[in-house]
């Protein structure tokens, strides 16, 4: 049994989330990242798990372009679908807007796992929105805001074994 894990990330998280889960899935498992490009060989590969990271409601533009150029061959793949984000309201709305439906549809799993802040790895725009949307949501939730002086993750370890459990 051998495994693509292929994802997109600005960040780190989801090239973590994907770490993660290679060492949660059986047989081979390879990681590819799409920044380095998109010529992955799917026919040598069962299992396919896709994931990506949400900015401004969107997955990145990396995963939608894979998805669309090789649609044939993923839906005759065992497929994973995974999106990292903070908005965990929106979270199941992204995910549908993330992907082709004719693939949430074939996908034996797809779930958001969470996300994380690293002010550090920001530039000066991305701080700003994010400090910003931090200050909304706690005074939506009457809630003291994060601490972003350090790395803030959300991400679910259970969320991501039940997937890599579903994926076998
Ligand atoms: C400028 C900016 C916009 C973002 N927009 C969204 C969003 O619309 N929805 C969401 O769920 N998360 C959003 N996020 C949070 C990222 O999805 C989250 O930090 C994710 O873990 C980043 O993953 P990556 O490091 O793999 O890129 C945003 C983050 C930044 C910095």
């Amino acid at each position: 049994m051998k495994t693509v894990i292929i994802y997109a990330t600005k960040h780190g998280c989801s090239e973590k989330c994907a770490k993660w889960l290679s060492g949660k899935l059986s047989g081979r498992v390879d990681l590819h990242n799409l920044k380095m490009g998109d010529n992955v060989d799917l026919a040598q590969y069962d299992r396919v798990i896709l994931g990506g990271s949400i900015y401004a409601g969107r997955m990145l533009k990396e995963v939608t372009a894979f998805c669309q150029n090789r649609l044939d061959q993923l839906k005759e793949k065992r497929l994973g679908l995974f999106t990292c984000g903070m908005n965990q309201k929106e979270a199941e709305a992204q995910l549908k807007a993330a992907y082709p439906e004719e693939l949430l549809n074939r996908a034996a799993v797809a779930d958001c796992f969470g996300g994380e802040y690293n002010l550090k790895e920001m530039n000066f725009f991305e701080r700003t929105i994010v400090k910003m949307v931090a200050r909304m949501e706690a005074k939506e939730n009457n809630s003291e805001p994060p601490d972003l002086s350090r790395s803030f993750s959300t991400v679910s370890e259970e969320k991501m074994d039940r997937f890599a459990q579903k994926m076998g």
